[in-house]
Parts: structure tokens; sequence; C-alpha cells
């Protein structure tokens, strides 16, 4: 095809769309959906993504609040929440009027620094426990690589530790053992074709929440470790709580052998407090990756941590870590990040959530109950899911191994049908934000109990 054709058929589309009055909103959602997967691999942005049309397909038009709307018309309530990152609810006022606020006076500067990068990055040293400098970039993934590159140049070890079932990110130093088969599991498990074997070779993986196993692991390999890396609570297999014991054996250990302890509140931070997961125990990491809730969904992402660590960061002669990224500090990302955590501390919205997240677990927990379901609800604050059957409060990757995928699936879908929407990926969790409430409860709560009595 010359670009001359590519640029006729592709103009004959657009012309198609415009030209088609009489089509419904179904079969428009329906024409998008199938020109997605014609240009786009899985006809959606991530692999993760594509698994919404295990449901049906879907392309959503507009949010507000809880509420999502497809292209199609139909609205659903939002569980999803983009992945997490909507904590105020979607197109939140203020939000996004300060981010209009930071497009008028231009989105990006690119030398020196700006009044939003500092009074963020001050928010953040105020907040986090463990928080003494801060380097903003725009996601979760660059945030743990930076922490990483910062542990090594420090230490001048190359391996990291992670835990199975922790997901840290798409690059290849932490794509490792997040979802193992049953006969991988307490291998080194490549989550990726592709990707570097000198990386995978580089990264340990551990059962989380066993201290025994840490602590060896960190004594044997005190003298080339770089980091431990965990989330403090796993939510990328729904929620692991961690022991009081593991997190402290952790932090002993790497103490002991000066090895950077990071912790990965890519979800947890503003999500589940301001003051992150370190807030809520006694253990302070040397590192602090936080992303998705800190800006509500506009992409804003931070490390920060040490000073000694951060400083290596420092761009002169003395200090030898290149943290880079032309659209780091992007300044409505930055806007954003500053009225949302304003929010979150100012209306106690981790006190609202924790209140609400109860009222859906034990609901939920009733209702399994009532119908004499096998299954576990699961989840922290304002994150929440439910598990089939397995049963016991899960503890480390292999306790949620064998849950029923295909159940699960069915309750997304019946759930769908009655205007709830969450991924109908079974190891992920629904999330609650401010614009949640009662209502929404209730009608939550109703459909599920028609889709118990139909699984
Ligand atoms: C705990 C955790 N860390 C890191 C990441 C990577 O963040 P991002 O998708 O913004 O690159 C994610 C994303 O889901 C996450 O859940």
């Amino acid at each position: 095809m010359t670009d001359l054709e590519r640029t006729e058929s592709h103009d004959a589309g657009c012309a198609e769309d415009v030209e088609d009055d009489s089509a419904t909103n179904a079969d428009r959602n329906e024409s998008i959906v199938d020109r997605a997967r014609e240009i786009i691999p899985g006809g959606a942005q991530t692999g993760l993504r594509a698994q919404a049309y295990d449901t049906g397909d879907v392309a959503f038009e507009s949010a507000s609040g809880a509420t999502l709307t497809t292209v199609a018309g139909e609205q659903y309530t939002d569980y999803h929440l983009g992945f997490g990152p909507i904590v105020l609810g979607h197109a939140h006022e203020d939000v996004d009027a300060a981010a209009r606020a930071a497009i008028d006076d231009g989105v990006l500067y690119g030398a020196g620094t700006a009044p939003l990068e500092v009074e963020v990055a001050e928010r953040l040293v105020d907040l986090l426990p463990s928080v003494e400098m801060v380097n903003f970039c725009n996601s979760g993934s660059e945030a743990t690589y930076h922490a990483i590159r910062l542990a090594r140049a420090a230490t001048g070890n190359e391996k990291i530790l992670k835990f199975e079932g922790c997901y840290h990110g798409w690059h290849d130093y932490v794509d490792v053992s997040v979802y193992p088969p049953v006969d991988r599991v307490g291998e080194r498990y490549p989550e990726s074709d592709g990707m570097l074997s000198a990386a995978v070779e580089n990264t340990l993986v551990a059962p989380f929440n066993d201290p025994d196993t840490v602590e060896a692991i960190v004594r044997d390999h005190g003298d080339d470790l770089a980091a431990v890396i965990l989330e403090p609570v796993p939510h990328s297999v729904g929620c692991l709580l961690p022991r009081t014991e593991f997190l402290e054996t952790l932090r002993e250990a790497t103490a002991v052998h000066d090895v950077p302890l990071i912790f990965d509140e890519v979800i947890s931070g503003f999500r589940h407090s301001p003051h992150g997961v370190q807030g809520e125990v006694d253990v302070t990491p040397d590192l602090t990756c936080v992303a998705k809730a800190l800006g509500n969904g506009y992409p804003v992402a931070a490390v920060g941590g040490r000073s000694d660590l951060l400083a290596q960061a420092g761009g002169d002669n003395e200090s030898g870590v290149v943290i880079s990224g032309t659209y780091s500090g992007s300044l409505p990302g930055l806007a954003a990040a500053r009225e949302t955590v304003d929010t979150i501390v100012a209306e106690d919205i981790q006190a609202y959530l924790t209140d609400l997240g109860d009222r859906y677990r034990e609901g939920l927990t009733d209702l399994l109950e009532d119908h004499g379901i096998d299954g576990r609800i699961v989840g922290h604050r304002s994150i929440f899911t439910v598990q089939f059957g397995v049963d016991g409060e899960p503890r480390d990757y292999e306790d949620v191994l064998g849950l029923d995928e295909e159940r699960f699936r069915a309750f997304a879908a019946g759930m769908r049908e009655r205007g709830h929407f969450f991924t109908p990926n079974p190891y992920k969790r629904h999330h609650l934000s401010a614009a949640h409430d009662e209502s929404h409860l209730e009608s939550y709560l109703d459909a599920a109990d028609a889709v118990f009595t139909e699984l």
C-alpha cells in the first residue's frame, strides 16, 4: 500500500463514521473495538486492559465521579478506577481545575525547577516518613527503575531481591515472578518474552511474609545485594497483609547488611493513607516509590527516600547516577498531585474510604455465607475483592494459587450486566474512590446477591 492509498483508506474510514448517522451507539462501540483490534495489539493499550474484553467488547467514552460511560452509552459504576489511581473520583473538579491552570501557564519548561515541583516535593517529605528528597517521573515503573539504580549505585552491587506476587512495573529488573505458574513457584520466572537474562539472573525471589527465608537470603547475599523491593501490602494478587515480624526482620536484616529497602507504594501511597503503609507499620524503608493515587489519574510519580541515596542523582561531577526524563515533573501532573494530596489530607479521605471498604467487605462476606459459596473476601481500606474456591487469610502467593478463575470471570460478567465494572482478572482487585457512597454500596451488594444466586 502506498502512502497515498493509506491516507485515502484512513480518510474513508473516518468519513464512514461521520456519514453513518443511523449507526446506533452499540454499532459505534463495535466498530471502534474492531478498528482497535486491527491496529493496536490485542485491541487495547496493554494486555491487562484487553482482558476487559473477556466480559464483552468495550470502548469507554467518558468518566465522571464513580461512573464510567461507554461509547455504546452504557453506564457502569467503576470499581476499576484505572487500576487504582482515581482516588477522589473521575473528573474531579478541583484537581482538573488545578491541572488546567497549569496548562494555561505552559505544560513543560524542562530547565531549572518550578514552584510546583518544590511544593509537591515538600508535601511528600512532610507526609511520607522515609522521604527526605524527591525525584519526579511519570509512572510507577520509572520510579522503581530509578530506585533500583540509586540502590545499585550506592552499594556497588547488582542483585535485587523481590517477592512472589509483587508487581513493580514492566521493566526487566523487576518483571519476574509476579504470577509464576504453580510449577515455577520458587524460581526466577520472567513474566515476558524478550527480557534480558542478566537482569532476570540478578533478580532473586522469595515468598512474601516468610521472615526466615528473607533473613537467610539477605545474610547469604548481603555482600552482593543492591536492594530489597516489595509492595508492603501486595495488591497485585488481591491483598496479602504483611506480618509485623516479616517487615521487622526485613528492616533489621537489610540494615545490618547496608542493603537499601525499597517500599513500592505505587498502589498504597495516598490511596491507603497520605503517609503510605510505612505510616501504618513501624518500619521505615530507605526508598519509596509512589505514583497512581498521587495524581488522581494524571501521569505523575516519584521516587523519594534517604537524602544520601537521592543526592547521588544531583547531576554534578560528584553525583554519578543519571535520573533523566523529558517529561519528569510535567506541570499539569504536579498541579494535579498538589490538589489531590491536599484534598486527601484536608478531607480525611482515608477514614472515609476505610469505612466504606469495610462495609463492602462485610456485605460480601455475609453474601458468600448466605449463598454457601466457598470463597473469601480480601482487601485493605479502599481495596477489596472476592476470591472463589479458596479460604483462610492469604499470606503469600501460594495461598492465592488455586483460586477459581472461571467463577470470578462469571462473577465479573454478571456484575457487568448489572452495571458494575471491574476487571475480570481474578487476581486483581476492586478500588473505591471518594465519589463512591452508600447508594453504590447497596446497589453493588444487591447485584452481587443476584449473581451469587446464579453462580
Ligand atoms: C505496585 C506497583 N508498582 C509499580 C507499578 C507500575 O506502575 P506503572 O504502571 O505506572 O508503570 C504498578 C502498576 O500497576 C504497581 O501496581
